[in-house]
């Protein structure tokens, strides 16, 4: 009796300690990311880094990723955008990033999230410059970012072994915005064993909801339209990765006019400095019509992202 007793004092005096953690942090599972243990930093960018931890428990793999929210748009009530977006929006998706849970301290704007880790690391990391990628390997890619992007666009989620594939009735479209190799990542290593890896799209850290007119995709990804970020950016974006991965450059002039008045980064961002070739004839026909059907100047001439994928398994099993 003395101890039950005990139990419910300790229980009042630990509360507001327990409500405190509870609003701060959000567990979407059971994780519980005081147990972790820090191996390595894997990434460092301008608004935070990211961590490789180990959780105890189970000697599962985690990435936090630590970033500073320094626009306010970022944040939507009391929730990070992205978290939002990740937690509330979509559903659990092969080509998406799984987010764990995730911490948000208000007072310092410091958002911690949790994610799987990708044990092969980013796309970038097996990109060479000037060398094009082989055939398969692009292929690979591009029809599993399409999927990343169907799903994104428009709810299509056949990838999903839990989902009928079945097109939503009611989607709004989650944009991207910053799809390019530093945020694609692959689940496993590629190696001779295994050359293409399940991909994942991660960084939502830009993406919207809707459209947004507040575009800030990494200026060699960017669509000409820019700074108007819809479905069609990150489309573009997607055909500018296979235009990187097929001649060993993204479809941007690098050399400025001699009157631009502008520097560097606006002639980058600028329409005018799209360079869109097909691709060199050492690949087939079907895999350069589909990456120039991505990088149509005109948006509205851009094929949608669902489209894209239906004429990638076509064509991609055609090839046999
Ligand atoms: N889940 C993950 N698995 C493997 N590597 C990751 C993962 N998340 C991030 N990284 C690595 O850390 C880098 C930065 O992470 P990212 O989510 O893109 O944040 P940001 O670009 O905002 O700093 C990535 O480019 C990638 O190399
Ligand atoms: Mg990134």
């Amino acid at each position: 009796m003395f101890a039950a007793k005990r139990d419910r004092e300790d229980r009042r005096r630990d509360e507001p300690k327990r409500r405190e953690r509870a609003a701060t942090h959000h567990s979407l599972k059971q994780a519980d990311p005081n147990a972790l243990q820090l191996i390595k930093i894997i990434g460092e960018g301008s608004e935070g880094s990211c961590e490789l931890h180990q959780r105890i428990g189970d000697g599962k793999l985690v990435v936090c990723k630590k970033a500073h929210i320094i626009r306010k748009n970022m944040i939507q009530g009391n929730t990070p955008r992205e978290v939002k977006i990740l937690r509330d929006t979509l559903r659990p998706h092969d080509r998406i990033i799984n987010l764990i849970s995730y911490t948000f301290d208000k007072k310092c704007d410091e958002l911690h999230t949790y994610y799987d880790y990708c044990a092969g690391g980013d796309l970038q990391s097996y990109l060479y410059p000037d060398t094009g990628s082989s055939e398969a390997f692009i292929w690979h890619v591009f029809r599993q970012m399409a999927e990343a992007l169907a799903y994104l666009h428009t709810g299509y989620a056949r990838s999903d072994p839990n989902k009928s594939g079945k097109m939503p009735h009611s989607w709004r479209p989650v944009v991207h915005c910053d799809s390019k190799p530093d945020n694609i990542f692959l689940r496993t290593p590629r190696s001779a064993e295994n050359l293409t890896p399940d991909i994942v799209l991660g960084d939502f850290g830009l993406a919207v909801i809707g459209g947004d007119k507040d575009g800030t995709e990494a200026a060699c990804y960017q669509p000409p339209e820019f700074p108007y970020n819809t479905p069609a950016g990150d489309v573009w974006a997607l055909g500018a990765l296979i235009h990187r991965m097929g001649h060993g450059e993204v479809p941007v002039e690098f050399k400025m006019p001699k009157r631009y008045r502008g520097d560097d980064l606006d002639w980058l961002t600028d329409p005018c400095s799209k360079r869109v070739k097909p691709l060199p004839f050492c690949y087939s026909e079907a895999l350069s019509r589909n990456m120039l059907d991505c990088l149509k100047l005109r948006a509205d001439e851009r094929v949608g992202a669902y489209d894209l994928l239906r004429h990638i398994r076509r064509d991609d099993l055609g090839r046999g």
